[in-house]
């Protein structure tokens, strides 16, 4: 397409002067809302029952809201024409059922439709009947995540990607260390607060195979809007065996794993089988079968590694974590390829 051509289209001549200016912003104005529809990250393209309820909750308040505007931009026609004509007739009958009677109809029957699709939208399960449990605790500005067995003691610890089967309901225990944070995976249903000493219930089911992402949705601090996460909905089986391989998980690497207990990365890092086990920052175990890094900030590539560990504060404003760009450049060559790898 010519120049001209795609000028002519984004500033049509029939339109007033001012009007054919603003064409371009209002076209991708209407164009961008629609490009949020689909995808992994999206309310409005569920996969899972939960979320189906949510979707259908807004697209049932969206038609009320459809005919509440249309009945007032019909008011405000009627209006108009009757002052033009000068009518002496009285507006009371209008204004009784347009702006009362048929508002409060309207209004009830969405907030009782919204009250019947409560339960659905956050079921609610005994403890003693949750199978696959989940804590996930919010932090600056990460996700602290704990498989739990049946007896609700914590099996391995991992951070900021979640596994869950599909077609199983996950039962998360939400909880947050410092501030409120809020759990958010738009496909997969609505969000839940996480507030410090509280335990709040969530329970999430995926109903086809993907990688959901999930969002930090309470403002917690600096990073709040680097703060997200996945959640990975694989095969009941797969599930099982990658939960049986996570339980008895180590490190391999000798020399790496030298280099990074001397430098003390071991003091807030955990990595299982090794003398690695600070609790501060996320555990590492298995670092290497992640697929994003920093709380789904950065790639999970060596160069994206070393960089986090020598500048986290340049990435991540208001991490805990310090700097460790006066290390050789070798070192953290070395510490970014052992992470990578970590099994
Ligand atoms: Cu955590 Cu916002």
């Amino acid at each position: 397409m010519t120049d001209r051509r795609v000028t002519g289209l984004l500033q049509p001549r029939w339109l007033p002067g001012h009007w054919s200016r603003l064409c371009p912003g209002l076209i991708a104005l209407l164009v961008l809302p629609l490009t949020s529809c689909s995808g992994t990250h999206s309310a409005l393209d569920p996969a899972g029952p939960e979320a189906a309820n949510v979707a259908q909750l807004f697209f049932v308040m969206l038609a009320g809201g459809v005919v509440i505007w249309v009945g007032l931009v019909a008011a405000l026609i009627y209006a108009a024409r009757k002052k033009r004509e000068h009518s002496e007739e009285s507006a009371g009958g209008v204004i009784l059922w347009g702006g009362a009677v048929i508002p409060t109809i309207i209004l009830c029957a969405l907030l009782s439709y919204g009250m019947w699709l409560m339960p659905a939208i956050r079921p609610w399960v005994p403890d003693d009947q949750q199978v696959r449990r989940i804590e996930v605790t919010g932090e600056q500005f990460w996700w602290r995540v704990r498989y739990l067995d049946e007896a609700g003691e914590t099996m391995f610890e991992t951070a900021n990607e979640v596994r869950i089967p599909v077609g199983e309901p996950a039962h998360f225990s939400l909880k947050a260390a410092d501030v409120i944070h809020s759990f958010w995976v738009p496909s997969l249903g609505g969000k839940m607060d996480m507030i410090p000493g509280r335990t709040n219930p969530l329970t999430l089911t995926a109903d086809r195979e993907g990688t959901y992402r999930g969002v930090c949705a309470e403002f917690c601090g600096e990073s709040h809007a680097l703060m997200a996460f996945t959640v990975r909905a694989v095969a009941p089986d797969e599930h099982e065996a990658w939960l049986a391989e996570r339980r008895v998980s180590g490190s391999q690497d000798a020399e790496g794993l030298a280099i990074f207990l001397n430098n003390g990365c071991g003091a807030c890092h955990a990595i299982s089988g090794t003398t690695a086990n600070g609790r501060i920052g996320p555990d590492l175990t298995a670092f290497g079968e992640r697929t994003t890094l920093a709380a789904a900030t950065l790639r999970h590539t060596a160069e994206d590694i070393a960089r986090f560990v020598a500048y986290p504060g340049v990435i991540k404003p208001g991490v805990k974590m310090p700097h460790f760009g006066m290390l050789p450049e070798d070192d953290i060559k070395t510490i970014a390829a052992f992470l990578k790898e970590l099994k």
